[in-house]
């Protein structure tokens, strides 16, 4: 890993800075002592010469460092951003329902920036000012024992206390960060569902929930800066009180003749080198509390387990069979099973529409066939495979799904619909919009290239499932699975789609959740969710006329009253 290597440089470069700080002291001490106290000028010009030369390496040296850190630390950062964006891509759905996205915009905003600072300069600083402070103490305690001993013992109560700080600061820390995720996430749910708070008239409760969550953050941070600023003045504080006890004491030594002149010098401009890199231990360390939250939050994610890992096998001629076998599913909260011994077998090239009252777990089933998530008992199998053990990246190119609620990314039409297959040509777009009768992206102001999503254009709800839908045809899966895809489109365009849609599903296995009769029509079958489990499976006629709750369940849908009328006439 290249940074490690540019940290080492750099930790080799650190104790020239070091050698430096300590070098021009001592160099101070025998100016006093040799070409001063001779009255030697030549020397005197040598000398000066030379802790000049001290000071250069020291400032060139530091700048090579600050260089080479800068440069490596803002690689590091983005690199671990995508690995975390990655890991984030990779987690199954239940991670995301645990997590506010909030707290994870904060993990890989906020986290990984502070991380970033606290590896360009904090951490070596924190070495480069340990390895100085040690080095000095123990230079001070071989030129006057009793002197350095009385330094070095009274830099322990210091320690200790701060210790015990920066033990405090660190949880008061990740208060904060949490809290800034919270905040994070109200903001984000509130901007998103902006319209529902106004037209609720909730805009004030609203504000309240994010006021209260302001003010917790506010309150974590100003509890953190408490303890700093108990800690930084102590610290700073520290080399000044010393700088007198030493004073006076070193005063006493000359005059007993048991240090020089120039060891007095030398012995107050090493105490003196200290303030610095004492001064600043507060700071890096409660630097490197936060950086440590930060670095915690973000392992949890990364180690947070992927349960929904890639099979090895492929298979080498699909045809796009779909059976469920016994297949039940709980929520990992939940106390019942959402589906439980259901069985459903769709032949290769056949459509079945899903059918059932809300909440009858239609979403569930569906999304057990790309592995969105996985099914607690039983199993999946495409073409005799059980899903668990096909690769990822196969089962989900032969598999393409369209949502109710699509979601368009910030990108253009192009690459919004061109999501499962970047390399589709112009041609394959057009086709796959005309299949699903998504032509008015040609009429938008841009055509293809117009901007979409959240800082583009906004597009009705018919057309984004369109889109989707389009989305979701042109990847030329062997499996369509459409979750109420149709839903939000008026009977005009739902006519046309659905005229197209039929042309699309042939050739392909179709699973396709319906609420309206002319959807259901499309199907080769119609299987009939109660419960958790396939209740009926049959034409749509055949239900028709032998399942009541069938025809309760399409009543709703006015398209069908005419039928209705003339089963039941039968
Ligand atoms: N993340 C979840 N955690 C717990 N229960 C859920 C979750 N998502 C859906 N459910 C429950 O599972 C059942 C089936 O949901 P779903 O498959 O979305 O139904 P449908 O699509 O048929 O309306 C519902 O009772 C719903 O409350
Ligand atoms: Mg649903």
């Amino acid at each position: 890993m290249p940074f490690w290597r540019q940290f080492t440089l750099a930790l080799i470069l650190a104790p020239i800075g070091v050698g430096m700080a300590v070098l021009i002291p001592l160099l101070l001490g025998r100016i006093v002592d040799g070409p001063i106290a001779d009255g030697d000028a030549a020397g005197i010009a040598w000398f000066s010469l030379l802790i000049l030369g001290a000071g250069a390496v020291d400032a060139g040296v530091n700048l090579l460092r600050r260089w080479v850190m800068t440069r490596t630390t803002s690689a590091l950062e983005a690199n671990v951003r995508l690995d975390l964006f990655d890991k984030l891509q990779a987690l199954q759905l239940g991670f995301h329902k645990r997590w506010e996205s909030g707290q994870l915009l904060s993990r890989i905003m906020t986290d990984l920036g502070l991380l970033r600072r606290f590896m360009a300069f904090g951490l070596l600083l924190l070495v480069m000012n340990t390895v100085h402070i040690v080095v000095v103490v123990s230079i001070m305690v071989g030129m006057h024992r009793a002197l350095g001993l009385t330094v070095l013992l009274s830099v322990l109560p210091v320690v200790a206390a701060t210790t015990h700080l920066v033990r405090r600061f660190g949880l008061v820390s990740r208060q904060v960060q949490d809290r800034t995720g919270d905040v994070a996430s109200v903001a984000e749910e509130s901007l998103h569902g902006v319209r529902v708070i106004r037209s609720f008239g909730r805009v004030p409760y609203s504000f309240q929930g994010f006021d209260r969550r302001s003010v917790r953050l506010r309150d974590a941070g100003v509890d953190r800066m408490r303890i700093a600023s108990v800690l930084w003045p102590l610290l700073e504080v520290f080399p000044s009180l010393l700088l007198v006890l030493v004073l006076g004491g070193s005063a006493v030594a000359a005059a007993n003749g048991l240090l020089t002149l120039g060891e007095v010098v030398s012995f107050v401009t090493l105490l003196l080198s200290l303030a610095w890199p004492v001064g600043s231990l507060g700071f890096l360390l409660s630097f490197m509390r936060e950086a440590q939250t930060a670095a915690d939050r973000v392992c949890e994610v990364f180690d947070a387990p992927i349960t929904i890992e890639s099979g090895e096998r492929r298979i080498q001629d699909p045809r796009g069979a779909v059976s469920l076998r016994d297949v039940s599913f709980r929520f990992d909260d939940a106390t019942e099973p959402t589906l439980s011994g259901l069985d459903l077998d769709i032949a290769p090239g056949e459509t079945i529409a899903l059918v059932g009252g809300t909440g009858s777990g239609k979403s569930t089933v569906v999304s057990l066939i790309p592995r969105l998530q996985d099914v607690t008992g039983g199993a999946v199998l495409l073409d005799g495979v059980d899903v668990r053990d096909l690769d990822l990246v196969q089962l989900r190119s032969l598999v393409a799904t369209a949502f109710e609620d699509p979601i368009l990314f910030s990108m253009s039409a192009r690459e919004n619909l061109t999501l499962g297959r970047p390399d589709a040509t112009d041609r394959d777009i057009d086709e796959a919009l005309r299949i699903a009768s998504a032509g008015f992206v040609h009429d938008l102001p841009w055509g293809l290239d117009t901007r979409l999503g959240e800082q583009g254009l906004s597009l009705s709800g018919g057309q984004r499932q369109r889109l989707a839908l389009a989305r979701a045809i042109l990847v030329r899966p062997k499996v369509l699975v459409l979750d109420d895809t149709l839903s939000a489109l008026d009977i005009h365009t739902e006519a046309e789609v659905e005229a197209a849609l039929k042309s699309a599903l042939k050739g392909v296995t179709g699973l396709v959740v319906a609420h309206r009769a002319s959807t259901v029509l499309l199907a080769d079958r119609v299987a009939m969710l109660v419960a958790g489990r396939i209740a009926h499976v049959g034409t749509h006629h055949d239900l028709l006329a032998t399942v009541p709750e069938y025809r309760e369940l399409l009543s709703a849908d006015y398209s069908i009253e005419p039928e209705l009328a003339e089963e039941e006439a039968r």
